[in-house]
């Protein structure tokens, strides 16, 4: 019989990562410098594990890079955070092109500065063909508020008589939802020691394994993303059924 190691070196990755990156705050106090510090770090974290990703065969990763409830931080550490991502878009959409990686965007773009979003829509046409791996940014992005959405355009649809409430289904909400057109996440990912969803991907992380690692985001790499893949590939996945045999 196939020993578990060996299960999980021959197994498949799976298909969809997604990841809550954090405690960029705690890594740069810990190191005595300033949380902008951190975020730069973990900003460094994000193309390492694009990288990573991508060479071992994983198709979607989806990071969590800015929660509809971070612009309730200070306005001096939303500046900061909104600077990355402009240098990050600037400086990385040839190199994620180049490697064949097709670079999507979820969340509120209203809330976001217009020169981003240009950034973004750039982006995402430049890479719209690209299928080595689909990297989605979840920006000003919440769970919650994506459901609303959800809810508000099926509402809208009931009442220009285009569907009847009844026929609701599951496949009806996803399709109203910013990841309409992408598999669920089999494995979400969070660093940092918390051990909470916080308003990540809620519907879709329905079945999804979770791993809880206590590095934080600035220190993770290829050797943590490996690690959570062979915790997924030891994990039986049932889906409510019963276990086999
Ligand atoms: C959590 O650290 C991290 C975030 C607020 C979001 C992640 C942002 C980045 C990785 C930087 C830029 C991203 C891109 C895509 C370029 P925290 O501040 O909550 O840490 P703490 O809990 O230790 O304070």
């Amino acid at each position: 019989m196939e020993s578990a190691a060996s299960h999980a070196e021959s197994s498949p990755p799976p298909l969809h990562v997604a990841i809550i990156m954090d405690g960029n705050g705690r890594w740069a106090k810990t190191h005595g410098l300033p949380r902008a510090a951190g975020h730069k770090r973990g900003a460094e974290a994000v193309r390492r594990t694009v990288e990573c990703a991508r060479d071992m065969g994983i198709s979607y990763l989806t990071l969590y890079a800015f929660s509809s409830e971070n612009w309730k931080r200070p306005a001096s550490e939303v500046t900061d955070l909104m600077a990355l991502l402009r240098l990050y878009l600037r400086n990385e959409i040839a190199n994620l092109d180049r490697n064949g990686v097709r670079l999507r965007v979820i969340g509120d773009r209203s809330r976001l500065g217009r020169d981003i979003v240009a950034l973004i829509e750039e982006g995402e046409v430049k890479t719209g063909n690209n299928r080595a791996l689909t990297l989605t940014l979840a920006l000003s992005y919440g769970g919650r508020q994506e459901l609303v959405r959800a809810a508000r355009a099926l509402a809208r649809d009931v009442a220009a008589g285009r569907l009847f409430p009844d026929d609701i289904d599951e496949a009806a909400v996803a399709q109203r939802l910013f990841t309409a057109d992408m598999p669920d996440p089999d494995l979400v990912i969070r660093t940092s020691g918390e051990k909470r969803i916080s308003n990540f991907l809620l519907w879709q992380s329905a079945y999804a394994e979770l791993v809880f690692l206590d590095v934080p985001w600035p220190d993770f790499g290829r050797d943590e993303l490996e690690a959570a893949v062979r915790d997924f590939h030891r994990r039986e996945r049932r889906y409510g059924a019963a276990a086999a045999g």
